[in-house]
C-alpha cells in the first residue's frame, strides 16, 4: 500500500502535547493541501490525546498556526482558491487544514488510521501499552512511526506485538519547524516501511539522518553524554571557584567560546531536567554503561526540573529565567538563585580571560556562507595562548568528539558524517563534533 493510500486516514497519540501538536500542525498542513489538490479524495486526521482540555487548545495553535501557514503560502495558494481575496483564501485555507481533523480521548479513534504517529511521555511500559492497544484496533497493514527520543524500537514491538510495522520517526522540537528526522529501523522493520519512511520524510520536507536501534539513538546518544561531561566539569572546577560560580563558567564557555546558540546548562534546562533523568534511566537500562547522574537527580527531587512554559518561558532549573534569558544561576549552598547582573559574576568572567574573537557569535555566523573558514581559523587560534576559558573549551571539544566518536565504534550511527548531521540539523550547531580544528599543522 503506497502512501498516498495511508496518508487518507492518519492518527497521532500524545497529540496535544509539545511534540505531538507540532506533528499534528505539519500533517494538517500537508492533508490540507493534498485535499484540495485532490478533491475526489477523503482524508481524515485524528487527533487523540488523554487531556481533553488540551485538545481544545490544540484545536486553537492549529488555528492560529494554519492562518501563518497560509499568509506563508499565499501565492501557492492563490492558484488553488481562485478569483478569492487574500482574507478569504487565508480562511479557505484554514478551513480546510481543520475540516479533516477529529479529536478524542479515545484510542479507538485511530482504529481505521493506516498510518499512526505516536507522541506520548517517554516511558516504556506506557508506549507498550498504547501499542497492544493499537495491534488489536487498527487493520494488519497498519504501519507506526513512534517519537521516542531513547527506548529502543525493537523492545517497544515486541512487547507489544507488531514487529516489522513500528520504525523511530524522530522529530526534534518543535516538529513543524525543525528540518531532521532522526530514522531509526529496527533490525525487524519491513523494506516496505524502510521505504515509505524516507518517501514519508521527504513528503513533509525533512531530511533525513538515519540512526540504529540502540536506546538514546545518535541526538540523545550525543546529549546526555555532552550534559554529563559538563556537570562533571562544574563537579572539578567546584572546590577552586564555588559551585554556582563553576557552573555559571562551563554554561558562558559552551556557548560563548563554543559558538553555540545555547549554553550546556540552559540547553538542559529547555530540555527539562526530569526528561533528561528519564533518558538516562532508559539508556541505563538499555546500555552497558553507568548514565546515571546524582546531581540531576537531586534538582529533579526538589522541583527545580527546568522545561518550558506553554507561552515559550523557560522554567527554573540550573537556571533561573525571565523569559527565555537566564537571570539567575542556582545556589545549593543558599538553597536558592544567585542573580547573574552582580560582581561575583563580573570577576569570574574576567577569570575566563579574553574571548579570541569577540565579533564571532553563534548568531552571526549561522548565515554567513564563510563560516566554515572563519570557525576554523577561530579554533586554530586556541593554540596560541592558554586562558581559563580556551582550556574549558578545548577539553569540551575533545569529550565531544570522543562521545561523538564512540556512537560511530558502537555502531549507533553508519559514520562521522551522520552524527555531524544530527547535530547541525537537529541541535543547529554551526559545526559537527567530528572535526579536524584541533588538529595539528
Ligand atoms: N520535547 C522534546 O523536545 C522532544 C523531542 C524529540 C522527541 N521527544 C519525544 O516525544 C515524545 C513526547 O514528548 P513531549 O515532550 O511532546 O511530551 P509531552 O508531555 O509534552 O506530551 C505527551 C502527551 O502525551 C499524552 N498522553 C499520555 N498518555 C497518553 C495516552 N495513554 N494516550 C494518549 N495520549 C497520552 C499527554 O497527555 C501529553 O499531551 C516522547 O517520547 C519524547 O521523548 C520529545
Amino acid at each position: 500500500m503506497d502512501l498516498n493510500a495511508r496518508f487518507r486516514n492518519v492518527s497521532v497519540i500524545g497529540a496535544a502535547g509539545k511534540m505531538g501538536s507540532g506533528i499534528a500542525l505539519l500533517l494538517a498542513r500537508e492533508m490540507a493541501f493534498r485535499a484540495i489538490e485532490d478533491q475526489a479524495g477523503s482524508y481524515v486526521l485524528n487527533l487523540i490525546d488523554v487531556k481533553e482540555v488540551a485538545l481544545e487548545g490544540l484545536l486553537g495553535y492549529l488555528q492560529e498556526h494554519g492562518e501563518r501557514e497560509a499568509e506563508k503560502q499565499l501565492p501557492r495558494l492563490r492558484q488553488l482558491f481562485r478569483g478569492l481575496g487574500d482574507d478569504e483564501v487565508v480562511q479557505a485555507f484554514v478551513h480546510e487544514l481543520l475540516r479533516h481533523v477529529r479529536t478524542g480521548t479515545a484510542l479507538s479513534l485511530a482504529r481505521e488510521s493506516l498510518l499512526v504517529f505516536e507522541a506520548c511521555f517517554e516511558n516504556e511500559a506506557l508506549k507498550t501499552g498504547i501499542y497492544r492497544d493499537l495491534a488489536h484496533l487498527c487493520p494488519r497493514e497498519t504501519y507506526f512511526c513512534s517519537n521516542t527520543s531513547s527506548i529502543p524500537l525493537h523492545v517497544l514491538s515486541e512487547a507489544s506485538g507488531i514487529q516489522g510495522r513500528l520504525v523511530g520517526f524522530h522529530f526534534y522540537n518543535p516538529a513543524a519547524v525543525q528540518q531532521l528526522i532522526e530514522l531509526i529501523t529496527p533490525q525487524d522493520c519491513s523494506s516496505e516501511l524502510k521505504e515509505l519512511s524516507l518517501e514519508l520524510a521527504k513528503f513533509l520536507g525533512k531530511t533525513v539522518v538515519p540512526a540504529n536501534d540502540i536506546a538514546g539513538f545518535i541526538g540523545n546518544g550525543y546529549l546526555m553524554r555532552d550534559g554529563l561531561h559538563a556537570i562533571a566539569e562544574v563537579e572539578r572546577l567546584a572546590p577552586e571557584f564555588g559551585f554556582h560560580q563553576a557552573l555559571y563558567l562551563v554554561d558562558r564557555v559552551s556557548r560563548d567560546w563554543l559558538l553555540r546558540p545555547l549554553g550546556i546548562f540552559q540547553l538542559m534546562d529547555f530540555v527539562g531536567l526530569d526528561v533528561f533523568q528519564l533518558i538516562l534511566n532508559v539508556m541505563n537500562q538499555h546500555l552497558s554503561e553507568d548514565l546515571h547522574c546524582d546531581l540531576i537527580d537531586r534538582f529533579v527531587r526538589k522541583g527545580s526540573k527546568g522545561g518550558v512554559t506553554l507561552s515559550g518561558a523557560q522554567k527554573d532549573g540550573f537556571f533561573r529565567y525571565e523569559k527565555t534569558h537566564p537571570v539567575a544561576v542556582c545556589n545549593p549552598e543558599a538553597d536558592d538563585y544567585t542573580p547573574l547582573d552582580q560582581p561575583w559574576a563580573w570577576a569570574i568572567t574576567e577569570r575566563l580571560g579574553e574571548h579570541p574573537d569577540p565579533t564571532l557569535s553563534w548568531k552571526n555566523l549561522n548565515r554567513d556562507p564563510q563560516r566554515q573558514a572563519k570557525l576554523a581559523a577561530y579554533f586554530q587560534g586556541f593554540k596560541q595562548g592558554s586562558t581559563l576559558a580556551v582550556d574549558l573549551a578545548i577539553r569540551h571539544l575533545q569529550a565531544d568528539r570522543r562521545t561523538a566518536l564512540k556512537l560511530v565504534e558502537q555502531g549507533v550511527a553508519a559514520c562521522a558524517e551522520d552524527v555531524n548531521r544530527v547535530l547541525q540539523l537537529g541541535f543547529l550547531h554551526l559545526y559537527g563534533p567530528i572535526n579536524d580544528y584541533l588538529s595539528e599543522g
